[in-house]
């Protein structure tokens, strides 16, 4: 049984928060307001706050329960487990939980909340905020602590010859996943997803990197795990940023499947970018 949370807010630290805050005005649309240490970024069901601090690091990952009852469920089962203070400034509900994993990630967990309905340039289609990826040199015990400790779901695992998990792929409710972990040399931020709703919008999307001249970087693809196709631009701190659709809807009970560690599980139409 899923958790039922979906991803609400991502807050990623950036050396250049404001030239950060203006690629995500100019690629993604979105508009941009001082925040304490930099700039939130927020359009149609996205959201993504920018402070200054080290790049390629994340400083907290929101989650949202999707109803009370949830909510009540999830608060019981992080009872006992090792709580972390929110970072100063956090806006969000009172009682939101926070909790570190073991690469030091903070992940907070808040009661249910509306999505965000900022406006955005009309021309560009819908695209919210659905997963983020982390690398890791610590897979199995992220593995763990994600599914053990706080509920995550394994949807899909990737393995080397030798048995070495080197990716998975954990959700919080019926989509595919929330959260990716790939394992890599050190721990830092990867990417973070905004889902469009069907092919059309992701062919608008790219039409709209193409006319800022904003270069996509990986893609246009079809990931295995997931099945969803996706793009990818470089933000200028070298994180990804992803356009996606099409993932999939997990059926209630569905096996975790396995993927062997090649170029064509994170691409089924061609070149990929490895992690390790
Ligand atoms: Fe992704």
């Amino acid at each position: 049984m899923e958790l039922q949370a979906a991803l609400h807010c991502l807050h990623i630290f950036s050396p250049d928060p404001l030239a950060a805050a203006r690629f995500y005005g100019t690629t993604y649309g979105m508009t941009q307001e001082a925040a304490p240490g930099g700039y939130r970024c927020r359009g149609p069901g996205r959201v993504l706050q920018i402070s200054e601090g080290p790049v390629n690091q994340l400083c907290y990952a929101q989650f949202a329960l999707h109803a009370d009852a949830v909510w009540q469920d999830f608060v019981a089962r992080v009872d006992g487990l090792a709580l972390t203070a929110l970072p100063a400034g956090f806006a969000g509900p009172a009682g939101s939980l926070g909790l570190k994993d073991p690469d030091g990630n903070l992940m907070v967990f808040t009661p249910p909340m509306t999505a965000d309905v900022a406006s955005q340039n009309p021309t560009l289609p819908p695209a919210t905020l659905q997963h983020f990826a982390l690398r890791t040199p610590n897979l199995p015990a992220m593995l763990a602590f994600y599914t053990e400790q706080l509920g995550f779901v394994l949807s899909d695992a990737v393995r080397d010859p030798e048995g070495n998990l080197r990716a998975c792929f954990l959700r919080t409710d019926k989509l595919h996943h929330a959260l990716a972990l790939f394992f890599a040399p050190i721990s830092c931020f990867d990417h973070q997803s905004f889902e469009a709703p069907d092919w059309h919008s992701m062919r608008v999307w790219g039409d709209h990197m193409g006319t800022i001249r904003e270069p996509i970087v990986w893609g246009i693809g079809r990931h295995g795990p997931g099945n969803d196709v996706f793009f990818m631009v470089r933000d200028p701190d070298g994180n990804l940023a992803e356009i996606s659709a099409e993932i999939e809807h997990c059926a209630p009970g569905r096996e975790a499947g396995l993927w062997a560690h090649e170029e064509r599980t994170l691409n089924l139409w061609g070149k990929a970018i490895l992690r390790s």
